[in-house]
């Protein structure tokens, strides 16, 4: 469903992402783990069609996503990191408007409209103006927009940031729903987040893909590697001032996220949120 291949950008010369290359199959639901500037936002952003690449390509369901954009761009439906939603307009309004621009028959938009409302749970707020809602309201009201034309494949960038940990359970809920009948590749930088939603998971950090495995292996292996490490350290003490040596192995890709989530170095398995 998405093919990414070589794909670079560099913002002023600055490499945002680099020489990218990974793929999607259909029904996956792959997350998108990394922490803050690692590139997420810029490779989701490049494959909605809002910005171009600086160099290399990918596809959406077949279509190259820049010389077939808009029929690349009818198979996706985007939410962006900051939903950009009309605060004075009511949710109803306002998701019947996006589906006249997003092309949707206009028989059609009162049935869809209906639908998108009833499968993100954002009917009992039908009626509210958007900027009354709640970052969770808003945030559901974000993902039926991106339901509106009955995309194959959803791009989610960070659809929990600054949500309380209720409503986080709630979108996940949903989302997790929705990956029953659409490919997804969804941001995050919380561990947790991708174990319990995505199949498969892809690593960035600094802009490079560090690993692409699913949620088990890759906690199988950091568990392994972080008993491994806390042998290894205790070893390292024995060994000094003795002369003996006892070499460690390291994977950069576990000691990656080990860095940047942090959690497993307490050997507790799970992280704050
Ligand atoms: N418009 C821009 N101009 C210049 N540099 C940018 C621009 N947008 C992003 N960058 C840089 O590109 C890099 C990747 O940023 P990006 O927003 O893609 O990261 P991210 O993984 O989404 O981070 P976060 O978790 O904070 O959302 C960062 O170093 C960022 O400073
Ligand atoms: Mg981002």
């Amino acid at each position: 469903m998405i093919k990414v291949e070589n794909l670079t950008k560099r913002y002023a010369g600055q490499a945002a992402i680099r020489d990218l290359n990974f793929e999607v199959g259909k029904g996956e639901v792959m997350g998108f783990l990394g922490p803050n500037g690692a590139g997420k936002t810029t490779t989701m952003r490049i494959l909605a069609g809002f910005m171009p690449a600086t160099s290399g390509r990918a596809s959406i369901a077949g279509f190259d996503i820049f010389e077939q954009s808009l029929q690349a761009r009818t198979r996706l439906g985007y939410m962006p990191e900051n939903v950009p939603l009309y605060s004075d307009m009511r949710v109803t309004e306002y998701l019947e408007y996006r589906a006249a621009l997003k092309g949707v028959p206009h028989r059609r938009i009162a049935e869809r409209v209906g639908d998108v409302k009833e499968l993100c749970g954002v009917k009992d707020v039908e009626r509210k103006i958007i900027g009354a809602l709640s970052k969770g309201y808003r945030q559901r009201v974000g993902l039926a927009d991106a339901l509106l034309h009955e995309p194959d494949l959803l791009i989610l960038d960070e659809p929990t940031i600054g949500l309380d940990p209720n409503q986080i359970r709630q979108v996940r809920e949903l989302i997790k729903n929705l990956g029953r009948q659409h490919t997804i590749l969804l941001s995050t930088h919380i561990l947790p987040e991708v174990e319990m939603t995505c199949s498969r998971v892809i690593i960035i950090h600094k802009g490079r893909i560090e690993a692409c495995d699913t949620p088990e292996n890759l906690l199988g292996q950091i568990r392994k590697s972080s008993r491994k490490s806390r042998l290894c350290a205790m070893s390292r003490r024995m060994s000094m001032g003795s002369g003996m040596s006892f070499p460690c192995a390291s994977n950069p890709a576990l000691t990656c996220v080990r860095k940047f989530f942090g959690w497993q170095q307490h050997g507790t398995g799970r992280c704050a949120n």
